[in-house]
């Protein structure tokens, strides 16, 4: 006889055992057990031992394998090593051990939870119809007593040593995921010292320096890199001599040309008439190509587009004869601008193809890029060498909060 119709009172549903709920619970939902076997139905069978046991051994792996991951996470050196600084090799094992032990937490915990369902839970095959609408007071009742149930036949409410290695294993499986995100707790408008790569807050980059009285040129990036060297010492790279980023001079650019600058201090200048061969200022160099804001784009129009040139207001003397300077970061969400189009004049950001006028203060003209990319001030000193005149009037990059322009 069917029970899907007929109504429970609080006073039957109480006088049921959980067997009995269970089974009108799999009635009611139209479930239809039809194979189930136990897996070791005699009791203390060696195999289910065995089985135990190789879940269990998963499970201290997974265990061993989080725990090292925590201790390797807090207490490994994991502070930046140059090539031949004492340490080094130490700094490369860091990010590897990290996701080694990491992987193998968490698949050892999928390891054990596989095992576990394939060779303890009973085998079982249901089949159930599918029905609409939410579900009324006597499947909740029921679904709670087949859960029961579940956890009754899993065996696992009477094996506690299992209990406690599976709580243990997925405990700290979730801190392997959740502790990395511990180094990513800072305020992020705290400034630091401000220096070739600004200050560590977002209206800041290496041409603020310009604010502090510091000269700035235009250089671009060499890709000169360390040479290798075989002295008494041994085989070790030197970085003496190798300028990465060198002054640029307006005629160093053909018209409808662009070229990627960044800024550079004239105390970190080792080229031209001031090279000298012993100089060390590779990683100076660097940090400014690596200033998260400090690349910019240096175009020379061609002199008949540089005629048509509109000029935004409070920015007509920004350029240098034909000569434009725009941040290359994306105003959309930071890409770097890096494509020129000479015939059309427009800059192309290929993250989200947004295009932006050059001959309008790259004005944005097309895509998801709602503001103009910020233009620096340039002009040339003595020497003859492009600088900055000033610093960016505005904040660099996409729109935050606490951005005015
Ligand atoms: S970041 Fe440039 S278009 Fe999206």
């Amino acid at each position: 006889m069917s029970n899907e119709n007929k109504k429970y009172t609080e006073q039957e549903l109480n006088a049921m055992s959980n067997d009995e709920l269970a089974r009108l619970g799999t009635e009611l939902d139209g479930v239809t057990v039809a194979y189930r076997k136990e897996r070791f139905p005699v009791a203390n069978d060696p195999a289910e031992k065995r089985a135990a046991r190789g879940v269990m051994i998963w499970l201290i792996v997974g265990i061993i394998a989080a725990i090292a991951f925590l201790g390797i996470y807090i207490f490994w050196p994991w502070e930046f090593k140059n090539l031949g600084e004492e340490g080094h090799l130490f700094h490369t094992f860091y990010t590897p051990l990290l996701g080694l032990t990491s992987g193998i937490s968490i698949l050892a915990l999928g390891f054990a939870v596989i095992q576990y369902v394939k060779k303890i839970v009973p085998e079982e095959i249901s089949v159930q119809r599918r029905h609409d609408g939410p579900s009324e007071e006597v499947d909740r009742r029921t679904i709670t007593a087949l859960l029961n149930d579940s956890w009754q036949t899993s065996t696992l409410g009477r094996r506690k040593a299992l209990q406690g290695l599976l709580g243990g294993a997925g405990i700290l499986a979730g801190l392997v995921v959740v502790a990395p995100l511990g180094g990513m707790v800072k305020n992020p408008w705290k400034p630091g010292e401000l220096g070739i790569m600004g200050n560590g807050t977002l209206w800041t980059s290496g041409w603020t320096l310009h604010n502090e009285g510091v000269k700035l040129y235009l250089a671009r990036d060499t890709s000169a890199i360390a040479e290798s060297h075989t002295g008494e010492a041994g085989t070790h790279f030197v970085t003496a001599g190798v300028s990465r980023l060198v002054r640029v001079r307006p005629e160093d650019i053909d018209a409808g040309g662009m070229e990627t600058v960044y800024p550079l201090t004239e105390e970190d200048v080792n080229d031209g008439e001031n090279y000298d061969p012993t100089r060390d200022v590779y990683e100076n160099h660097m940090h400014s190509i690596h200033g998260p804001r400090n690349s910019v784009m240096l175009i020379r129009l061609r002199s008949e587009d540089a005629e048509k040139a509109v000029e935004r207001e409070g920015q007509e003397d920004f350029h240098y004869g034909d000569y434009y300077a725009y941040s290359k970061i994306c105003t959309h969400i930071g890409c770097p601008t890096s494509l020129y189009e000479a015939q059309t004049n427009r800059i192309l950001c290929p993250c989200h193809q947004s295009q932006f006028d050059a001959l309008q203060y790259g004005k944005p003209i097309f895509g998801p890029a709602a503001r103009a990319l910020p233009q620096l001030p340039i002009d040339v000193d003595e020497e003859g060498y492009l600088i900055a005149k000033g610093n960016f009037i505005e904040a660099l990059g996409p729109a935050f909060w606490e951005r005015k322009s």
